[in-house]
């Protein structure tokens, strides 16, 4: 059986992607790929949330990231 993996969900709906989602997205990707992180987390492409004024949006651990960047991201996994 796999390992146990939690999973990052990230807003690719149009608001997210003006707000800058695909680099974010990369950037997270990088980041869960890291030594430290490998084989822990999946990562989630998503339509929109209904969160698009808080673009953009990432979900963690059932915790919705408003306006999410890299440093708030490393500090939830
Ligand atoms: S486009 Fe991302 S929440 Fe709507």
């Amino acid at each position: 059986m796999p390992p146990y993996r939690k999973f990052i969900f990230i807003c690719y709906g149009s608001d997210c992607k003006k707000a800058g989602c695909k680099k974010l997205q990369s950037e997270i990707k990088h980041l869960v790929q890291s030594h430290e992180h490998k084989g822990k987390y999946k990562l989630i492409k998503t339509k929109c949330m209904d969160f698009c004024k808080s673009a953009p949006l990432v979900v963690i651990n059932n915790e919705v990231l408003k306006r999410a960047e890299l440093s708030v991201v490393k500090k939830k996994l």
